[in-house]
């Protein structure tokens, strides 16, 4: 009966140290990683079989037939080395002791299963971290009187997902540079913000404002900045053809502000395109938009369609803040006179 019992033990030992090659990420051992201990062969000088730390890099120390003096070792590094919590100290202590009455390598396992269960949050003690409630990001979005237009039926989020890109640096910016579009055209990004998080912010308004105008023939024509529409022509004969064609504003600024409550901070940022030759001009558009405001379909489609994203964007703010409706402004960056 004992006999059993005991082959069980084992066989549950042998099951956690395969878990203890990986320690679990919510575990704090400091500075360092991997606190266990491999059961060794003939090392270091050691004749037969003994203990040495399995991550030598952040313990290291030769083999010993006794396994109390690596675990007393760990221990130590744990607090002196690794600045580890005493939580985890303490952690280690017990598992010291769970090895110590053990033998061969059923002493490693277990000290293995024991350092690598998770060991009670520091933070569970600390006093709550105040979690934003609703985050409401702002835009103003600005286009240009001139616009492109492009033949066939292109689409505009390509290009943006190709080319406005986060230049890793910091504060953020987005790559500069100059890419070729259709007609010998050149499409530049410029766009800057302290938080490198502003950024998908402003590309996900830029990728709305296409979605929400582009292919909606219901929409007023005067409110859909980037559009895909036919071009009717007569042949010689006069037969009617059309030309499909793509229009996008030549230029368009985004500013968006964040205010994030009870952490009491505000990101900002803007970015703006341009596309070199424009061939038209929207000043119906902008005269539209210089007396129709923030009551636009346009601004509600764009900021349902930023929406859509809103748990992406919440989590780029703070674990468990949640996006409300963007508020969306729309206007021209000159005005026609
Ligand atoms: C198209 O625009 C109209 C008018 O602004 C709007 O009511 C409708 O929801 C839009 N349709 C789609 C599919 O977005």
């Amino acid at each position: 009966m004992s006999r059993i019992a005991t082959l069980s033990t084992l066989a549950l030992l042998a099951q956690s140290s395969i878990a203890g090659l990986i320690p679990r990420a919510d575990q704090n051992f400091g500075k360092c990683t991997n606190p266990t201990i491999a059961y060794v062969e003939d090392q270091d000088g050691m004749a037969g079989f003994g203990y040495k730390p399995a991550n030598l890099k952040d313990f290291p120390h030769g083999a010993s037939a006794d396994i109390v003096a690596i675990t007393d070792y760990i221990c130590s590094n744990l607090q002196n080395v690794c600045r580890a919590p005493a939580a985890s100290y303490e952690l280690c202590k017990t598992a010291s002791t769970t090895a110590k009455g053990l033998k061969e390598k059923a002493a490693a396992d277990a000290f293995n299963a024991a350092i690598t269960t998770t060991p009670p949050s520091p933070s569970s003690a600390a006093p709550p971290v105040a979690t934003p409630s609703l985050v409401t990001p702002k835009y103003s979005i600005h286009f240009s009187k001139e616009q492109v237009n492009f033949p066939g039926t292109i689409d505009p989020k390509w290009w943006f997902d190709q080319y406005f890109l986060d230049d890793g640096g910091d504060p953020a910016r987005c790559k500069s540079g100059s890419h070729k579009m259709p007609e010998g055209r050149l499409l530049s990004f410029s766009c800057s913000g302290a938080d490198r998080r502003i950024i998908p912010f402003m590309k996900i308004a830029l990728n709305a404002a296409v979605t929400a105008t582009i292919d909606n023939t219901t929409m007023k024509d005067e409110e859909r900045f980037f559009k895909h529409w036919n071009n009717d022509f007569k042949d010689d004969e006069g037969e009617p053809f059309s030309v499909a064609v793509t229009t996008f504003p030549a230029s368009v600024e985004i500013d968006v502000a964040i205010d994030i409550p009870n952490v009491g901070s505000a990101w900002s940022g803007s970015m703006k395109y341009s596309i070199t030759e424009p061939t038209s001009n929207g000043c119906k558009m902008c005269s539209y938009l210089s007396t129709a405001g923030t009551t636009t379909s346009a601004g509600v489609k764009i900021a349902e369609v930023i929406s859509e994203t809103k748990d992406v964007l919440a989590k780029l703010v703070a674990p468990g803040a949640a996006l409300g409706m963007a508020i969306v402004t729309l206007g021209c960056l000159t005005n026609c006179s």
